[in-house]
Protein backbone atom coordinates (compact mmCIF):
# COMPACT_ATOMS: atom_id res chain seq x y z
CA UNK A 1 0.00 0.00 0.00
CA UNK A 2 1.28 3.57 -0.79
CA UNK A 3 1.73 5.55 1.67
CA UNK A 4 -0.57 7.71 2.80
CA UNK A 5 0.06 12.01 2.38
CA UNK A 6 -1.92 13.80 5.15
CA UNK A 7 -2.92 17.30 5.82
CA UNK A 8 -5.53 18.15 8.79
CA UNK A 9 -6.70 21.90 8.23
CA UNK A 10 -8.00 22.25 12.32
CA UNK A 11 -9.45 24.84 14.53
CA UNK A 12 -7.46 22.94 17.09
CA UNK A 13 -9.28 22.54 20.59
CA UNK A 14 -11.77 19.66 22.33
CA UNK A 15 -12.16 17.10 19.69
CA UNK A 16 -9.37 18.16 17.02
CA UNK A 17 -7.07 17.66 19.44
CA UNK A 18 -7.47 14.13 19.43
CA UNK A 19 -7.83 13.99 16.02
CA UNK A 20 -4.79 14.70 15.74
CA UNK A 21 -3.07 12.53 17.86
CA UNK A 22 -4.75 9.69 15.82
CA UNK A 23 -3.30 10.49 12.78
CA UNK A 24 0.44 11.50 14.51
CA UNK A 25 0.12 8.15 16.40
CA UNK A 26 -0.96 6.36 13.03
CA UNK A 27 2.31 5.80 10.98
CA UNK A 28 1.01 7.82 7.92
CA UNK A 29 3.07 10.88 6.95
CA UNK A 30 1.64 14.01 8.33
CA UNK A 31 3.05 16.49 6.30
CA UNK A 32 1.72 19.42 8.36
CA UNK A 33 -1.02 21.08 10.18
CA UNK A 34 -2.68 24.41 9.40
CA UNK A 35 -5.02 26.34 11.86
CA UNK A 36 -8.15 28.57 11.15
CA UNK A 37 -9.92 30.53 13.60
CA UNK A 38 -12.79 28.98 14.96
CA UNK A 39 -13.39 27.37 17.94
CA UNK A 40 -10.82 29.42 19.59
CA UNK A 41 -8.58 32.84 17.84
CA UNK A 42 -6.38 31.24 15.46
CA UNK A 43 -3.40 31.96 17.58
CA UNK A 44 -4.54 29.68 20.69
CA UNK A 45 -5.36 27.26 17.91
CA UNK A 46 -1.56 27.06 16.61
CA UNK A 47 -0.39 26.90 20.06
CA UNK A 48 -2.90 24.35 20.63
CA UNK A 49 -1.74 22.14 17.62
CA UNK A 50 1.88 22.71 18.81
CA UNK A 51 0.90 21.19 22.52
CA UNK A 52 -0.71 18.30 21.04
CA UNK A 53 2.26 17.56 18.76
CA UNK A 54 4.65 17.63 21.68
CA UNK A 55 2.55 15.23 23.68
CA UNK A 56 3.00 12.66 21.29
CA UNK A 57 6.62 13.36 20.45
CA UNK A 58 5.98 14.58 16.63
CA UNK A 59 7.89 17.30 14.79
CA UNK A 60 5.38 18.16 12.46
CA UNK A 61 5.56 21.52 11.65
CA UNK A 62 2.38 23.70 11.98
CA UNK A 63 1.32 26.73 9.88
CA UNK A 64 -1.37 29.82 11.17
CA UNK A 65 -4.05 30.96 8.59
CA UNK A 66 -7.04 32.68 8.51
CA UNK A 67 -7.46 34.92 11.76
CA UNK A 68 -10.82 35.13 10.60
CA UNK A 69 -14.05 33.89 8.24
CA UNK A 70 -13.94 35.09 4.94
CA UNK A 71 -16.70 37.85 5.56
CA UNK A 72 -18.08 37.35 9.03
CA UNK A 73 -17.32 37.90 12.80
CA UNK A 74 -15.92 35.11 14.35
CA UNK A 75 -18.14 33.29 16.96
CA UNK A 76 -15.54 31.06 18.96
CA UNK A 77 -16.65 28.12 20.89
CA UNK A 78 -15.04 28.06 24.24
CA UNK A 79 -17.89 27.79 26.00
CA UNK A 80 -17.64 24.54 24.61
CA UNK A 81 -14.03 24.00 25.17
CA UNK A 82 -12.54 26.08 27.78
CA UNK A 83 -11.09 29.72 27.22
CA UNK A 84 -8.36 27.86 26.18
CA UNK A 85 -9.72 25.48 24.33
CA UNK A 86 -7.88 22.47 25.80
CA UNK A 87 -10.37 22.14 29.35
CA UNK A 88 -8.71 25.53 30.92
CA UNK A 89 -5.89 22.82 31.52
CA UNK A 90 -3.10 25.36 31.70
CA UNK A 91 -0.70 23.26 29.49
CA UNK A 92 2.88 24.79 29.83
CA UNK A 93 4.18 26.86 26.45
CA UNK A 94 5.09 24.76 23.32
CA UNK A 95 8.78 24.26 22.84
CA UNK A 96 8.39 24.99 19.20
CA UNK A 97 6.94 27.59 17.37
CA UNK A 98 4.43 27.90 14.37
CA UNK A 99 6.33 28.00 10.57
CA UNK A 100 6.24 31.34 8.75
CA UNK A 101 4.95 30.20 5.80
CA UNK A 102 1.17 31.57 5.95
CA UNK A 103 -1.50 27.97 5.81
CA UNK A 104 -3.13 28.88 2.77
CA UNK A 105 0.07 29.12 0.65
CA UNK A 106 1.51 25.93 2.40
CA UNK A 107 -1.85 24.40 1.38
CA UNK A 108 -1.18 25.57 -2.34
CA UNK A 109 2.37 24.67 -1.99
CA UNK A 110 1.54 21.30 -0.37
CA UNK A 111 -0.67 20.56 -3.47
CA UNK A 112 1.87 20.75 -6.21
CA UNK A 113 4.94 19.30 -3.73
CA UNK A 114 2.25 15.99 -3.58
CA UNK A 115 0.21 16.39 -6.35
CA UNK A 116 -2.37 13.87 -6.44
CA UNK A 117 -1.27 12.42 -3.54
CA UNK A 118 -2.46 15.03 -1.01
CA UNK A 119 -5.22 13.87 1.51
CA UNK A 120 -6.56 16.81 3.38
CA UNK A 121 -8.93 16.60 6.35
CA UNK A 122 -10.96 19.82 6.94
CA UNK A 123 -12.04 19.75 11.03
CA UNK A 124 -12.54 23.49 11.13
CA UNK A 125 -14.27 26.32 9.56
CA UNK A 126 -13.24 26.37 5.71
CA UNK A 127 -12.03 29.39 5.28
CA UNK A 128 -8.30 28.62 4.37
CA UNK A 129 -9.81 25.75 2.50
CA UNK A 130 -11.45 28.34 0.49
CA UNK A 131 -8.99 31.14 0.23
CA UNK A 132 -6.82 28.44 -1.38
CA UNK A 133 -8.89 27.89 -3.82
CA UNK A 134 -9.93 31.66 -4.61
CA UNK A 135 -6.39 32.04 -5.14
CA UNK A 136 -6.03 29.01 -7.08
CA UNK A 137 -9.10 27.47 -8.43
CA UNK A 138 -7.52 24.61 -9.96
CA UNK A 139 -6.15 23.44 -6.37
CA UNK A 140 -8.97 20.80 -6.17
CA UNK A 141 -7.55 18.96 -9.51
CA UNK A 142 -4.80 18.22 -7.73
CA UNK A 143 -5.50 17.03 -4.15
CA UNK A 144 -6.48 13.03 -4.10
CA UNK A 145 -8.74 13.29 -1.79
CA UNK A 146 -11.21 16.05 0.63
CA UNK A 147 -12.98 15.15 3.80
CA UNK A 148 -14.75 17.58 5.66
CA UNK A 149 -16.25 17.32 8.66
CA UNK A 150 -19.69 19.78 9.00
CA UNK A 151 -22.74 20.44 8.25
CA UNK A 152 -26.01 18.06 8.72
CA UNK A 153 -27.92 15.60 7.03
CA UNK A 154 -30.90 14.85 9.05
CA UNK A 155 -30.79 16.30 12.57
CA UNK A 156 -30.54 20.01 13.73
CA UNK A 157 -27.36 21.31 14.41
CA UNK A 158 -25.35 22.11 17.44
CA UNK A 159 -25.19 25.99 17.25
CA UNK A 160 -28.19 26.63 15.67
CA UNK A 161 -31.58 24.62 14.81
CA UNK A 162 -30.43 24.61 11.33
CA UNK A 163 -27.19 24.76 11.37
CA UNK A 164 -23.58 22.73 12.53
CA UNK A 165 -20.87 25.03 13.72
CA UNK A 166 -17.69 24.84 10.91
CA UNK A 167 -20.73 25.88 8.30
CA UNK A 168 -22.13 28.22 10.53
CA UNK A 169 -19.07 30.25 11.41
CA UNK A 170 -18.06 30.43 7.78
CA UNK A 171 -20.76 29.94 5.38
CA UNK A 172 -19.47 31.07 2.60
CA UNK A 173 -16.01 29.59 2.62
CA UNK A 174 -18.23 26.11 2.93
CA UNK A 175 -20.08 26.91 0.09
CA UNK A 176 -17.37 27.54 -1.92
CA UNK A 177 -15.43 24.67 -1.15
CA UNK A 178 -18.69 22.42 -2.00
CA UNK A 179 -19.02 23.82 -4.93
CA UNK A 180 -15.05 24.01 -6.24
CA UNK A 181 -14.91 20.88 -7.63
CA UNK A 182 -12.76 18.26 -4.97
CA UNK A 183 -13.28 15.00 -4.61
CA UNK A 184 -14.64 14.61 -1.44
CA UNK A 185 -16.07 12.74 1.35
CA UNK A 186 -18.22 14.77 4.27
CA UNK A 187 -18.98 13.70 7.89
CA UNK A 188 -22.47 15.29 8.95
CA UNK A 189 -22.89 16.45 12.82
CA UNK A 190 -25.80 14.01 12.94
CA UNK A 191 -23.47 11.14 12.11
CA UNK A 192 -21.34 12.20 14.81
CA UNK A 193 -24.00 12.23 17.34
CA UNK A 194 -25.45 8.85 16.54
CA UNK A 195 -22.15 7.32 15.84
CA UNK A 196 -19.41 8.94 17.75
CA UNK A 197 -20.91 10.13 20.95
CA UNK A 198 -19.17 8.27 23.89
CA UNK A 199 -21.23 8.20 27.30
CA UNK A 200 -19.36 8.22 30.64
CA UNK A 201 -19.20 4.52 31.03
CA UNK A 202 -17.97 4.08 27.55
CA UNK A 203 -15.50 6.97 28.27
CA UNK A 204 -13.66 4.77 31.05
CA UNK A 205 -13.60 1.84 28.65
CA UNK A 206 -11.36 3.85 26.15
CA UNK A 207 -9.06 5.74 29.33
CA UNK A 208 -8.90 2.63 31.57
CA UNK A 209 -5.81 2.10 30.83
CA UNK A 210 -4.66 5.48 32.98
CA UNK A 211 -2.26 6.35 30.63
CA UNK A 212 -0.12 9.77 30.29
CA UNK A 213 -2.57 10.09 26.55
CA UNK A 214 -5.59 8.65 28.61
CA UNK A 215 -5.27 11.95 31.06
CA UNK A 216 -4.35 14.33 28.75
CA UNK A 217 -7.84 13.47 26.69
CA UNK A 218 -9.72 13.79 29.70
CA UNK A 219 -8.19 16.90 30.68
CA UNK A 220 -8.59 18.89 27.08
CA UNK A 221 -12.25 17.31 26.77
CA UNK A 222 -13.51 18.07 30.09
CA UNK A 223 -14.87 21.14 29.50
CA UNK A 224 -16.75 19.41 26.81
CA UNK A 225 -18.02 16.91 28.98
CA UNK A 226 -19.51 18.84 31.62
CA UNK A 227 -21.16 21.18 28.80
CA UNK A 228 -22.90 18.09 27.83
CA UNK A 229 -23.70 16.52 31.42
CA UNK A 230 -25.67 19.72 31.85
CA UNK A 231 -27.19 20.02 28.57
CA UNK A 232 -25.33 22.80 27.60
CA UNK A 233 -26.63 21.69 23.71
CA UNK A 234 -30.12 21.41 24.98
CA UNK A 235 -29.43 18.02 22.46
CA UNK A 236 -29.55 15.88 25.75
CA UNK A 237 -26.50 14.35 24.67
CA UNK A 238 -24.18 12.46 27.52
CA UNK A 239 -20.36 11.86 27.57
CA UNK A 240 -18.57 13.15 24.66
CA UNK A 241 -19.07 13.32 20.96
CA UNK A 242 -16.88 13.15 18.90
CA UNK A 243 -16.54 14.62 15.46
CA UNK A 244 -12.62 15.61 14.14
CA UNK A 245 -11.52 11.98 15.71
CA UNK A 246 -14.51 10.17 13.74
CA UNK A 247 -13.62 11.61 10.51
CA UNK A 248 -9.88 11.20 11.29
CA UNK A 249 -10.14 7.42 12.55
CA UNK A 250 -12.27 6.74 8.75
CA UNK A 251 -9.49 8.66 6.94
CA UNK A 252 -6.84 5.99 8.49
CA UNK A 253 -9.68 3.13 8.10
CA UNK A 254 -12.17 3.89 5.34
CA UNK A 255 -13.80 0.04 6.65
CA UNK A 256 -15.19 2.25 9.65
CA UNK A 257 -17.53 3.79 7.23
CA UNK A 258 -20.63 2.09 6.63
CA UNK A 259 -23.52 3.96 4.72
CA UNK A 260 -22.69 6.75 2.46
CA UNK A 261 -25.13 8.56 0.03
CA UNK A 262 -24.07 10.53 -3.12
CA UNK A 263 -25.82 13.95 -3.43
CA UNK A 264 -25.51 17.57 -3.86
CA UNK A 265 -25.11 20.01 -0.69
CA UNK A 266 -25.75 23.08 -0.59
CA UNK A 267 -24.84 25.93 2.23
CA UNK A 268 -27.26 28.80 2.99
CA UNK A 269 -25.48 32.21 3.88
CA UNK A 270 -28.04 34.63 3.00
CA UNK A 271 -30.65 34.55 5.62
CA UNK A 272 -29.41 34.94 9.72
CA UNK A 273 -32.01 32.02 10.86
CA UNK A 274 -30.86 29.65 8.45
CA UNK A 275 -27.29 30.99 8.30
CA UNK A 276 -24.68 27.93 7.43
CA UNK A 277 -27.88 25.20 6.84
CA UNK A 278 -26.85 22.40 4.51
CA UNK A 279 -29.25 21.33 2.08
CA UNK A 280 -29.22 18.05 0.32
CA UNK A 281 -30.75 16.14 -1.97
CA UNK A 282 -30.29 13.34 -4.10
CA UNK A 283 -32.42 14.50 -7.12
CA UNK A 284 -29.93 15.36 -9.75
CA UNK A 285 -27.48 13.35 -10.74
CA UNK A 286 -25.45 15.66 -12.55
CA UNK A 287 -24.74 18.05 -10.07
CA UNK A 288 -23.48 15.61 -7.21
CA UNK A 289 -20.78 17.02 -5.00
CA UNK A 290 -20.33 15.62 -2.37
CA UNK A 291 -20.27 11.75 -0.42
CA UNK A 292 -21.94 11.61 2.95
CA UNK A 293 -20.94 9.39 5.71
CA UNK A 294 -24.75 8.58 7.07
CA UNK A 295 -23.41 5.77 9.26
CA UNK A 296 -19.90 4.61 10.68
CA UNK A 297 -18.76 1.56 12.79
CA UNK A 298 -18.87 3.40 16.34
CA UNK A 299 -17.54 0.40 17.90
CA UNK A 300 -13.94 -0.07 15.52
CA UNK A 301 -13.94 3.46 16.23
CA UNK A 302 -13.82 3.22 19.71
CA UNK A 303 -11.55 0.53 19.98
CA UNK A 304 -9.16 2.71 17.37
CA UNK A 305 -9.48 5.63 20.43
CA UNK A 306 -8.69 3.07 23.07
CA UNK A 307 -5.47 1.82 20.86
CA UNK A 308 -3.79 5.30 20.17
CA UNK A 309 -4.48 6.62 24.57
CA UNK A 310 -2.67 3.26 25.19
C1 LIG B 1 -17.24 20.91 14.92
O1 LIG B 1 -17.28 22.11 15.68
C2 LIG B 1 -16.18 22.19 16.51
O2 LIG B 1 -16.50 22.63 17.81
C3 LIG B 1 -15.53 20.84 16.52
O3 LIG B 1 -14.14 21.03 16.59
C4 LIG B 1 -15.94 20.22 15.22
O4 LIG B 1 -15.02 20.48 14.18
C5 LIG B 1 -18.46 20.11 15.27
O5 LIG B 1 -19.59 20.82 14.92
CA1 LIG C 1 -12.75 21.29 14.72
Amino acid sequence: MNEMNLLIDTDTAGDDVTSIMMAGLSGVNLVGVTTVAGNVPVDLGTRNALITLEKIGRDVPVYSGAASPLLRKLVTAQYVHGNDGMGNSNFNDPLRTNKMENAVNKILNLSHEYKNELIICAQAPLTNIALAVIKDRTLPERIKHLYIMGGTYRHSGNITPAAEYNFYVDPEAANIVLNAGFKCTLLPWDTCIYDGTLNMEELRYVTENNSDLSKFYLNVNKSGIEFNNTNGSGLNLNGLTHSDSLLMSIILDNSIIEETIRARMEIEYHSETTRGFSSVTQNNDEFKNVEIIIKANKNKFMAKLRKILS
